[in-house]
Formats: C-alpha cells, sequence, structure tokens
C-alpha cells in the first residue's frame, strides 16, 4: 500500500497535551551504497537510492515540550548537541519545522527544547544529520500517536520516513533496518518518493553481519555542502545518463543482497562512489571533495583485496572520508593487517 502526501497532511487538533511532557527517541545512520545525489520539488529524489542501516551509530534524542497558552505561527525551539546549547543547528531545524506544518501542525502548539547526543565520537566531526532527522521524526509521530491514536502502524512507519526526509533527504532511509530503499522505482513494489521502505526480500546471511568503518582522512565540516551538490544535479550534463544508471544499478543492488553475491557488490558498491564523485567532479562549477590520503586508502584496500584476497571494499559520501565495508568475520584480519598501519583515526564501531 502507498500512501500520498494528501494522506499524511492534518487538520490542526482541538487537543493539546495538559503538562509539560517528555518524548525520548533514537535513530540509526545509514550509508547508501547506490547514492541520492540530485533532487526537485519538495525535497525528491532524481532517482531511488538503498542503503545499509548502521543501527549501532546513533542519534538519541529527547525532547520537553512545554504547552503555550497562546500559541505562535512558528515553532518556538531551542537545540541543544552533546548538552551544549547550538544556535548553529537552529536555522535548518526551523526550515524542517516549517515543512511539516501541513503534516503536523500540532507542533506550534509547545515550547521544545531538544536534546541530542550521538553514539559516534562527536570529535569526528561526523555530524549525521540523517540519524538526527530521523530521531527528531520519531519524536513528532510519537507525539501525533497521543494526539491521532486512530491510525494504523504502517502509517505512522511511513510517516515517520516521511517527516524525516524533509529535514535531510537521506534521513528517510534512517527509520528501519536492515536495508531501506527510498525513492519510486517501477519495478520495486511499494516503492515511493515520498518515503523509504524496506524490500520484501531476506537480506542474504553474508550482510547481515556486515561492518562499516570510517578512516577519518579529514576532520570537521564539508567543503561544500550536500545541499549545493543536489543543486548543482539540476543542470549537469550527466543528469540522464545519472539517473538512468541509478535505476538500473538499485535492481543489481538488490540482487546481489539477496543472492549474496559479494563480488558483484564490491564492484558496484566502488563503482557508485567514485559515480558519485565523478558527478562534484563534472559539474559546473566542478569541485573535489577527495583528498590525497582518501586516494591513497582507496589504493590501499584495493591492494588488500587482490592480495590477500579479503572481501572488502569501499563507498564514500559527500566527503573526503572513506568507509570500509567488509562482513565481520574478517574484522579481526583487516585490524591487523590494514587499520592499525594507517595513519589516521578509525571509527570501528559505525556497524
Ligand atoms: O541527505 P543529504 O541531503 O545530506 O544528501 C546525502 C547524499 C549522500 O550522502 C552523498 C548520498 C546518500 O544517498 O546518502
Amino acid at each position: 500500500m502507498q500512501f500520498t502526501g494528501q494522506d499524511f497532511s492534518l487538520k490542526h487538533p482541538s487537543k493539546q497535551l495538559s503538562g509539560d511532557t517528555e518524548i525520548k527517541a533514537s535513530a540509526p545512520s545509514n550509508i547508501a551504497l547506490v547514492k541520492y545525489w540530485g533532487k526537485h520539488g519538495e525535497q525528491l529524489p532524481i532517482n531511488p537510492s538503498i542503503s545499509f542501516t548502521l543501527n549501532k551509530s546513533r542519534t538519541q534524542t529527547t525532547a520537553l515540550l512545554t504547552p503555550l497558552e497562546r500559541p505562535g505561527g512558528e515553532v518556538s525551539f531551542k537545540f541543544y548537541f552533546e548538552g551544549t546549547h547550538r544556535p548553529d543547528f537552529e536555522p535548518k531545524i526551523a526550515a524542517f519545522f516549517k515543512k511539516i506544518k501541513n503534516y503536523a501542525p500540532f507542533v506550534t502548539d509547545y515550547q521544545w527544547k531538544i536534546y541530542s547526543n550521538n553514539s559516534f565520537p562527536h570529535s569526528s566531526g561526523i555530524a549525521s544529520s540523517a540519524s538526527g532527522f530521523a530521531a527528531l521524526a520519531k519524536i513528532i509521530i510519537k507525539l501525533e500517536k497521543q494526539l491521532y491514536p486512530q491510525q494504523t502502524e504502517k502509517y505512522y512507519d511511513k510517516k515517520v520516513s516521511f517527516l524525516a526526509r524533509l529535514g535531510s533527504g537521506s534521513a528517510a532511509r534512517s527509520t528501519a533496518h536492515p536495508v531501506m530503499i527510498w525513492g519510486h522505482h517501477p519495478q520495486i513494489k511499494n516503492s515511493s518518493d515520498l518515503y523509504a521502505v524496506v524490500p520484501d526480500f531476506e537480506l542474504h546471511p553474508v550482510f547481515q553481519n556486515f561492518r562499516d568503518s570510517i578512516v577519518l582522512v579529514e576532520k570537521g565540516q564539508k567543503k561544500v555542502s550536500s545541499t549545493a551538490g543536489h543543486k548543482l544535479m539540476e543542470n549537469h550534463p550527466f543528469k540522464d545518463i545519472r539517473k538512468r544508471q541509478a535505476f538500473d544499478r538499485i535492481l543489481q543492488m538488490t540482487e546481489y543482497l539477496k543472492t549474496g553475491d559479494l563480488k558483484n557488490f564490491i564492484k558496484l558498491t566502488e563503482a557508485e562512489a567514485l559515480s558519485l564523485h565523478a558527478l562534484m567532479m563534472t559539474s559546473e562549477p566542478n569541485y573535489i571533495l577527495m583528498q590525497p590520503d582518501t586516494l591513497k586508502i582507496i589504493h590501499l584496500i584495493r591492494e588488500i583485496r587482490n592480495n590477500k584476497k579479503l572481501p572488502v571494499c569501499f563507498t564514500l559520501d559527500a566527503g573526503a572520508n572513506v568507509h570500509v565495508l567488509y562482513p565481520g568475520n574478517i574484522a579481526k584480519e583487516l585490524k591487523q593487517t590494514f587499520f592499525s598501519k594507517i595513519p589516521h583515526d578509525v571509527i570501528y564501531d559505525f556497524v
């Protein structure tokens, strides 16, 4: 069953929670295997994407809600990250609250204090907007359930992803596990541009204890934001080719995940990472997010795979850090032969 944006819109409730209320939620990060790059309309993707859910790398969020006697037009809130007030994060959250007004009009009825913590080290500079917005969307749906309890679990599940998407596109894929697909594909049942879905196949055992360790080549803020990168896809000379490529690759990737075809999984995952960065390097204006050490690490991974016959590969998001993907049973060997030998910090538990 598919939902439309209309299904998720709500009239302002007559009911308001009476006293102060605390709502907690936690959401995982995710790593895309076939990437979302380029969007249109109200945060809709130009192509479908598929990701692994990183269940151990989570954002935990607590919201303290105080009912307002005279609610205003905008949401009144303060955002705290790892215990510190962070006004620099607030414009993105304010924009999110604005975008969800039709779908969650009740958010303006409260004064919000939002406290967020990440389970992965924040010194890494990896700020996960995906897990952050997914956790906030979960809190909003928990509130909606108290005000409008009549909907089905299916409805609430899809709406969490729908709302998270309006905060950050990839956040749509941070609401369930182990794999999520976001974006409509004619050959994928129930897939939608509006929210992500868990595909209707069992993940092959080979992928059930998979790891993602991040080699921190560069800490801190990205030089070009994803928002700017998505925008450059609007007039990109390879936009149509990329769209076709991603639609084909989603089907290939789902096949490999189903059948446990590790060899082709590795080939496709790396091809996707390089395609993403090739799009950045061929946009107008072009830009390069990879650093010399990004390439060094990539070459080392390929060397280890070829020389030691270990099923390890890399992927990249919109930055210089390298995500190293491998089955859990080679974790020890990789640590000894690879991670312990490179001069970079590594986040191992980004699983
Ligand atoms: O969700 P955003 O707007 O930060 O974009 C994420 C884009 C990539 O991480 C590069 C790819 C993806 O599908 O997650």
